[in-house]
């Protein structure tokens, strides 16, 4: 009788918490515009019968129904709201107690909490202790790894020229991976040269799977994901092999290291301490550093060094893939690279070794990467759950509501950028005259939880564009056609980039 009792009990509050919600929610909504929900499985119904491209453009095509920003509410009480205005974006990037929304939790089995999604003192401690990885004593060194693995793609590129049309997106995957391994472990897998490596094919092979699931539509509950689904098997038997080959660098480096004696360097490094490490990697880094007098745990290691891995390549290899494509269709914008390029570096620029010094005199290379940035931002929303309440549209939003950014719509605001979808990297000159706010142009966020890569990242991009333009004009595939676009995290063409190569006298 009692055990009934309680069960009613318990019955009747879950239902009132729900209506309650549910009334709270209507509130809000009425603030705010948006496609109407079903009662029962809220927006759910727009995304049905949809291929993977499509998942996307409905969310865009949501903004351009409906405007700026927007209330969406899939399944039950689960809501999102998304917003694009500056004003609202601002609000939501520099909100003080923030976390990361449940978008992420896809990457939680091979990142644990790591940076990217950890919050509150871990993460801030996490953040003060890795910054001096991106130090321009240590961006210097890394520059030398970037111009040798761009000089092994060119070489594997050779087989292409004046041949049929290729797909460069797998090229510029294996290169980006193999400079990351390099710069963030210190490892060498070789990727551009055993493409069938263990580790590099089960990096790839997580890529695909984490997108697989977040369009599944078991997406929003990804404990049931990983028991039931036969991806979500799949995706731990590929995180298993991922976590055993970064715990097994650690384990070695960590002693070598001890063996070189060189652990008792404190994390705090000033000018000169960064000149003596100037070849120390990030895992060199959290190995030698002490938080309240102890080590970091292997653990602790491998979830930064995983996120390392995942941001530090997929986001890179996107931002380029888009700038080759952009430059295949604008032959006018590559050859005026091309002349920018002989202009700094002469006619050697072939086999021109890039200095970090270099790097910083391509302003009109700099200027198509960021367009090209705008129109494919590799990072094309980012989602935040804010820990308090919050006034927006003339209402408060109660703490607990998770947000939307996406950074792919925020870039095309008419008011900002006329005529939108034009590629044109002079909207990014010095002299252009723009409307560009702080928050109308966010490719690698803003705030305290803006990229920490991101000079590592432009950095990569420069390096590799220069010597692929110095070597090879670029041309267009026969089925380059209109592009389609496909996102788990990270923005990627649906099929690939489809080139052709001539060679450079
Ligand atoms: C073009 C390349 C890149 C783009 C567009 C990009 C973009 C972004 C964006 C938008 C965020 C914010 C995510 C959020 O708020 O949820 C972010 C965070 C982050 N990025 Fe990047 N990223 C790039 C390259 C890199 C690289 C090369 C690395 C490392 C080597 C890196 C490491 C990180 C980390 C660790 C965070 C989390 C920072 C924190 O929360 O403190 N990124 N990135």
């Amino acid at each position: 009788m009692l055990v009934e009792a309680v069960a009613i009990g318990l019955l009747v509050y879950q239902l009132f918490f729900y209506f309650a919600t549910r009334k709270q929610l209507k509130l809000v909504a009425s603030h705010f515009v948006g496609p109407k929900p079903h009662p029962l499985w809220g927006n759910l119904g727009e995304f049905f019968q949809k291929d993977i491209p499509g998942l996307f453009e409905t969310v865009v095509g949501f903004h351009e129904r409906y405007g700026p920003d927007i209330f969406t509410w899939s399944l039950f009480n689960m809501t999102m709201i998304n917003v694009t205005s500056a004003e609202n974006v601002e609000k939501v990037i520099m909100a003080k107690h923030a976390q990361k929304s449940f978008i992420y939790d896809f990457l939680k089995p091979w990142l644990g909490e790591g940076l990217l999604i950890s919050n509150g003192e871990k993460w801030f401690q996490r953040r003060r202790i890795i910054t001096p990885t991106f130090h321009f004593k240590v961006l210097e060194h890394f520059v030398t790894v970037f111009d040798k693995e761009t000089n092994v793609m060119v070489e594997n590129l050779k087989k292409h020229v004046d041949g049929k049309e290729f797909d460069m997106y797998d090229y510029i995957t294996l290169m980006a991976l193999d400079s990351i391994c390099e710069t963030s472990m210190g490892t060498a897998v070789n990727a551009q040269k055993d493409p069938t490596n263990k580790y590099v094919q089960s990096v790839k092979r997580m890529s695909v799977l984490i997108l697989l699931q977040t369009v599944s539509m078991l997406s929003g509950f990804p404990f049931l994901y990983s028991l039931i689904h036969p991806n979500g098997w799949k995706q731990r038997k590929v995180t298993k092999a991922l976590h055993r080959f970064t715990d097994s660098i650690i384990k070695s480096r960590r002693k070598t290291l001890e063996n070189e004696k060189l652990r008792q360097i404190d994390s705090n490094r000033d000018e000169d301490n960064v000149n003596s490490k100037k070849k120390m990697t990030f895992l060199d880094l959290l190995l030698n550093v002490h938080v309240e007098g102890k080590p970091l745990s292997d653990l602790d290691i491998r979830e930064e060094v995983d996120t390392f891995m995942f941001e530090g390549h997929d986001t890179t290899t996107s931002g380029i893939a888009f700038v080759v494509y952009q430059l295949a269709l604008n032959q006018p914008i590559q050859e005026r690279i091309y002349d920018e390029i002989v202009s700094i570096l002469g006619k050697n620029s072939k086999s021109y070794v890039l200095t970090y010094q270099d790097l910083q005199e391509f302003r009109y290379l700099e200027a198509v990467i960021k367009e090209s940035m705008r129109l494919f931002p590799p990072v094309p929303f980012i989602g935040r759950k804010l820990m308090d309440d919050l006034e927006m549209n003339g209402t408060t939003i109660k703490a607990g509501q998770d947000f939307l950014i996406p950074i792919y719509v925020v870039h095309r605001n008419p008011k900002v950028y006329p005529d939108p979808e034009r590629f044109d990297p002079d909207r990014f000159s010095e002299t252009a005259e723009s409307k560009r706010g702080p928050y109308d142009y966010i490719p690698f966020s803003a705030g305290s939880r803006n990229c920490i890569g991101q000079r590592y990242a432009l950095l990569e991009m420069k390096t590799t564009l220069i010597k692929l333009i110095s070597n090879y004009k670029i041309l267009p595939g026969e089925s380059l056609g209109k592009l389609r676009v496909k996102t788990d995290l990270v923005l990627r063409p649906d099929k690939g980039i489809p080139v052709k190569i001539i060679a450079r006298a």
